[in-house]
């Protein structure tokens, strides 16, 4: 019976992975597809990196918070990373007085509307729903586009409504395109060939990837922060089911001896 149990429990569970598993693919495919082919990098995982983490939660709340929420998070639960409370409000604290409270804005819904034709989406779970390196190839792909009212655009998406708020750190860049015509088809098509380098920016290259790098692992560890806990509870509970599962067997055997 137990073993029963534990079986359809494994299964059950390893039909969800596979699901979730499902879920990420189609989730991955679709975006690549939609976004003229840009191949997506590959995000650093700095996940377990608590000083990657910090000034990712940095970088989020000095650029990001003015416009997006995060209405999941508390400030409080930066404690989680290592940073003292007292760091949290003296430092951190910039659209409330209260370091229990939520990361809310006080922009309205209806002014970010009117302001940038799209209210810019809460980004709590956004790690889950884009996926990491999604976000990552996203905050570096921005460029100079004077057609666009914000002036900027981005390469993996097109047309966003979003200003390039990091452009201080990365400086500023245009994209070159080439236009070609498609062997096969006869269309002609532009093609994406690479970005220049107009001004510098505070960052250089490099380090200006690695500050982007450790906003999306602030942004993965927001959209779970109980990850890190579930991954070592996980090895525990099935060290223990694996144990449990040992004592079912035997007894089970020693139930059934006489009555063969
Ligand atoms: C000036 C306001 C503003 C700031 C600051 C800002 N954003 Fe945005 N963001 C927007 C708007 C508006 C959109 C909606 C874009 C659209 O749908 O065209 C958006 C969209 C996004 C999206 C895509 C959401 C989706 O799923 O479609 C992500 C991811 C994102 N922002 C991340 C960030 C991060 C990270 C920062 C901080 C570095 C940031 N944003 C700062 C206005 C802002």
């Amino acid at each position: 019976m137990m073993m029963k149990l534990f079986f359809s429990t494994l299964a059950r569970a390893s039909v969800r992975t596979g699901l979730a598993v499902a879920c990420a693919l189609s989730f991955g495919v679709g975006s690549v597809a939609a976004q003229e082919n840009i191949p997506l990098d590959r995000a650093p995982d700095n996940g377990e990196n608590l000083a990657s983490l910090q000034h990712g939660a940095q970088l989020f709340v000095n650029y990001c918070l003015n416009c997006h929420s995060a209405n999941l998070m508390r400030y409080s639960r930066l404690q989680d990373l290592g940073i003292p409370q007292k760091q949290i409000e003296d430092n951190l604290l910039f659209t409330t007085d209260k370091v229990g409270n939520t990361m809310s804005i006080a922009m309205r819904p209806d002014d970010a509307k009117s302001w940038f034709g799209v209210p810019p989406p809460d980004l709590s779970v956004e790690a889950r729903a884009k996926g990491r390196d999604w976000l990552y190839t996203y905050l570096r792909s921005f460029y100079r586009d004077d057609t666009r009212p914000t002036g900027w655009n981005n390469m993996v998406f097109e047309n966003v409504s979003m200003p390039h708020v990091l452009w201080q750190l990365q400086g500023v860049r245009t994209a070159k395109f080439e236009d070609t015509v498609d062997e096969e088809t006869g269309e002609k098509v532009r093609r994406f060939v690479g970005y220049q380098q107009v001004t510098p920016g505070k960052l250089s290259p490099v380090d200006y990837d690695s500050a982007v790098a450790d906003l999306v692992a602030y942004l993965g560890w927001m959209s779970e922060p109980e990850q890190r806990t579930r991954k070592q509870l996980g090895v525990w509970v099935l060290l223990f089911l694996g144990v449990l599962s040992f004592f079912a067997w035997r007894l089970n055997a020693a139930y059934w001896k006489d009555i063969k």
